[in-house]
């Protein structure tokens, strides 16, 4: 049974203590953080986070993120933690950024895929704060069936998860809209394994230049450091393709593309900035904040419409764009055309 807990309106300290007992009982709760919904059980009890791969269906050797309320339990998952870690940690935290540390031994390794670092994250969500602070500090992937779209909305995890885990707290709809950035900081050089919802260039300002890991950019290389980086990831029923170049071809291009595609019979989603004529169209946004928040929440909402294939607008990679961008060719399996 799945009991879904409302907490739309301020923060209900009783409502948090149901959902904090069954996280120290070894069960699943859903939450809310401010980029998408997390699929969260006790980082450092084994046979919970065992049951958050076999829920998603996730591959056992693509780590989880743990997160936490408190700086100090920071020194309690990392064995060394690095000038430039306690810079964006001061920096960026509680907020959309995961820190990728050496690992102390009292995480298991099922948490971390087998690995020797630890990806960590403090949230700015009250919710997810207080839940964390009335339990343990969480392992939490993003709350959908693996391969799906990360959830934005509690029906999307209900959507997945039904009757599959105890517990969702359905804090209305997150407002990133994208999962955290991750940096690799057990290394050497600090390296971006995922662009996310703090934009590359605010971590920049703080510790100089980032080396971008090749799979960000789609090469398959060594995905050895981060193996999530693999996987298929975000996509829709519905086949994706997006269409980047300038401006004005980019607007000829989707319009050729949805007449070519409704005359073999197919129904056509459009995702864009401006309307276009098809059989589904999704506003994309106006914004860069805009497109991250409604992203995931377009594809799973196209799909609903029961379209055959999606023609999404690229935008541009700045700020959250870069991420944007990441998460939207990802779901197109590369699928890009050049207008
Ligand atoms: O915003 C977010 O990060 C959300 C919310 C719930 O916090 N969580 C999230 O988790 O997106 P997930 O599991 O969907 O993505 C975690 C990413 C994966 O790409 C994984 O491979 C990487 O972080 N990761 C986790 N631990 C790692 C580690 N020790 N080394 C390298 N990459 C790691
Ligand atoms: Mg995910």
């Amino acid at each position: 049974m799945t009991v879904v807990i409302n907490i739309r309106e301020g923060l209900d300290e009783r409502k948090i203590r149901i959902a904090a007992r069954f996280i120290l009982e070894g069960k699943l709760v859903a939450f809310p953080t401010e980029t998408v919904y997390g699929l969260g059980a006790d980082a450092l009890n084994e046979k919970a986070v065992k049951r958050i791969f076999k829920a998603k269906g996730r591959p056992a050797d693509n780590p989880l993120i743990v997160h936490i309320a408190d700086f100090k339990d920071l020194n309690k998952l990392a064995r060394e933690i690095p000038e430039e870690a306690k810079l964006l940690a001061e920096r960026f935290w509680p907020g959309p950024l995961t820190i990728v540390l050496p690992k102390k031994d009292e995480v298991p390794k099922v948490t971390t895929g087998g690995l020797d670092t630890v990806a960590v994250r403090m949230p700015s969500h009250p919710i997810a704060l207080a839940l964390i602070r009335a339990s343990t500090p969480i392992a939490a992937p993003s709350a959908n069936v693996s391969g799906r779209p990360s959830p934005t909305l509690a029906e999307h995890v209900i959507d997945d998860f039904y009757g599959k885990i105890e517990c969702v707290i359905d804090g209305g709809e997150t407002k990133i809209g994208v999962e955290s950035t991750v940096i690799d900081l057990s290394d050497e050089k600090p390296t971006l394994l995922r662009p996310g919802g703090l934009p590359l260039e605010e971590i920049e300002m703080v510790i100089g230049e980032v080396e971008i890991h090749p799979a960000v950019r789609g090469k398959l290389v060594d995905v050895a450091r981060s193996p999530g980086m693999k996987y298929k990831h975000y996509s829709p029923e519905a086949q994706i393709i997006v269409v980047e170049g300038p401006m004005e071809r980019v607007r000829e291009k989707i319009k050729e593309l949805v007449k070519e595609y409704q005359g073999q019979g197919l129904r056509v989603g459009v995702m864009a900035t401006e309307p276009y004529e098809c059989d589904e169209f999704f506003h994309f946004g106006d914004t860069e904040e805009e497109f991250a928040r409604n992203l995931f929440k377009a594809l799973r909402e196209l799909d609903k419409r029961g379209v055959d294939i999606i023609i999404a607008e690229g935008i541009e990679e700045r700020g959250l764009g870069f991420a944007v961008m990441n998460r939207l060719r990802k779901a197109a399996g590369y699928r890009i055309v050049w207008a």
